[in-house]
């Protein structure tokens, strides 16, 4: 589907960066653009108040683990003091990433009993978040945990109870939650300039080898450099198996596929602009593996289309799309109103009005006699003095991020702020919870073939 907005494509092709378009006004389909660049916060100037650093560690210091810490760098209210990995070599990537040395181990545990640790950062596959929060929680630290907050419902229910019963603070890592680009939509929405909303459509689609998960195996990863068995805790027992550890995303042991991997963004995008933090109380999945036969369990191509129990609005219509075989539109979403459409893209915000100025709708007079048509159309010029009848040009705005920015940091300085300050993160267990949640009904109508019911009674899944 065509994006109403503008694309990351566009944005590139209409200025040599965002810059250009700041404070102009362009045209693209008969409606003019204003377009506006975003201002970031200072996250440098964000140190804690009391003056002391937030202390956390790394679990889990992969490929996204390593990002986090280089992110972390951005935000000083924390200081990295440790990092477990069970993979050797990622000990000194995770280093390497921060700029700096600390301890590091193979098990985690060892960095929970320190004292002087107040938080942890989980960036572990899915099926090790469970286990990893209720001993980071047991030991009385704070968790930053990576999305998908859960590899199953249960999981993200006992993780949610952990978090209150212990008063932690929790946030799970969606980054754009905190994004200012997240926050301008989620202004535009809650103005009520988009009239009513019953129909998003959000998308993120890839065409590479690394989109499909086919991520490099290190050639010395063995049973010597990796503790596989630390690997399998909360996962079917088998022989060490590098292509598991490194590429876990391919398989349901260990990970939820395009749902855990890509829908649950777009689903926290979605509760957080619209402000709807709750489940999903149907889905329905469709799609297939169509190119990447290679003994992977999920689909590379997966649509699931909710159905929101939306009470203020009277019901809402959620289809998500993600694709590995064509990256066209590549990541956005776009909200359907009676008054206008909300795009969003990896960079952009574009809030384009309807045409909603009354009009002479010339086309149901088409099987009447000319005689009738003259005779309607005087009609409706007295019932309408003031209106033209042809269309008025339309205002769309659109809101740019700024070269460079980086809501991985923000994320990460939100949840600073709230080890400090103890106040609420903008992404706690309960809407973490209910995003991954959207993850496992989307799975679980693929996978049964079947329509999947949200039944909140018994916080399940039934068929
Ligand atoms: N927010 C985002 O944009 C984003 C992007 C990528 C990944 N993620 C999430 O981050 C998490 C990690 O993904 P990744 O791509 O970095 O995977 P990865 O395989 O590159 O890294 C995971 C690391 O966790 C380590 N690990 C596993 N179990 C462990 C344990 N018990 N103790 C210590 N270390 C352990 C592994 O050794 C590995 O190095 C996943 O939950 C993923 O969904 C989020």
């Amino acid at each position: 589907m065509k994006l109403p907005g503008i694309t990351r494509r566009d944005f590139v092709r209409l200025g040599a960066g965002a810059a250009a378009l700041a404070g102009a006004e362009g045209s693209r389909a008969g409606a003019a653009i204003k377009s506006t660049l975003l201002k970031a916060p200072e996250l440098a100037a964000q140190t804690a108040q009391s003056g002391r650093k937030i202390r956390f560690v790394s679990i889990g210091t992969g490929i996204r683990g390593c990002d986090l810490l280089r992110a972390a760098k951005l935000a000083p209210a924390g200081i990295c003091v440790g990092a477990a990995d069970l993979y050797a070599m990622r000990h000194k990537a995770a280093q390497e990433a921060y700029g700096a040395e600390f301890a590091t181990t193979r098990d985690y545990r060892e960095l929970l009993d320190r004292k002087d640790v107040d938080a942890v950062i989980i960036a572990t596959p899915d099926h090790q978040h469970k286990r990893i929060t209720l001993d980071a929680i047991a030991a009385g630290k704070d968790v930053y945990c990576e999305k998908p907050m859960s590899h199953s419902v249960a999981d993200g229910f006992a993780m949610a109870e952990a978090v209150q019963a212990g008063k932690r603070i929790f946030q799970a890592g969606s980054q754009r939650v905190s994004s200012i680009l997240y926050a301008k939509a989620r202004e535009i929405y809650a103005s009520g300039r988009l009239g009513e909303v019953h129909s998003i459509d959000a998308r993120w689609n890839r065409n590479t080898p690394g989109g499909a998960w086919i991520y490099p195996i290190p050639p010395d990863a063995g049973p010597a450099t990796v503790d596989w068995e630390a690997f399998l805790r909360d996962a079917p027992p088998r022989p060490f198996d590098a292509l598991r550890f490194f590429r876990w995303r391919m398989f349901a042991d260990y990970g939820e596929g395009l749902g855990g991997d890509l829908f649950v963004h777009l689903l926290s995008g979605i509760q957080v602009i619209t402000g709807i933090n709750t489940v999903a109380s149907r889905a329905y999945s469709s799609g297939g593996l169509y190119h990447f036969k290679d003994g992977r369990d999920f689909p590379d191509q997966i649509e699931t289309v909710y159905d929101y129990p939306d009470a203020a609005n009277g019901g809402l219509q959620v289809h998500l799309h993600c694709n590995q075989n064509n990256d066209d539109g590549d990541e956005g979403l776009s909200f359907f109103g009676s008054t206008g459409t909300l795009a969003v893209t990896g960079r952009t915000v574009t809030f384009t009005p309807q045409e909603t100025t009354p009009r002479f709708e010339a086309y149901g007079w088409g099987g009447m006699t000319e005689a009738q048509r003259k005779q309607g159309l005087e009609e409706w010029r007295a019932a309408h003095p003031q209106q033209q009848p042809a269309l008025a040009r339309t205002l769309a705005e659109s809101f740019a991020l700024p070269q460079g920015y980086n809501d991985t940091a923000e994320h990460i300085a939100n949840f600073f702020r709230a080890v400090e300050t103890r106040e609420h993160v903008v992404e706690d267990e309960i809407f973490g919870n209910h995003a991954a949640i959207g993850c496992h009904l989307a799975n679980y109508s693929y996978f049964h073939r079947a329509i999947a019911t949200w039944d909140p009674a018994s916080q399940s899944i039934k068929g």
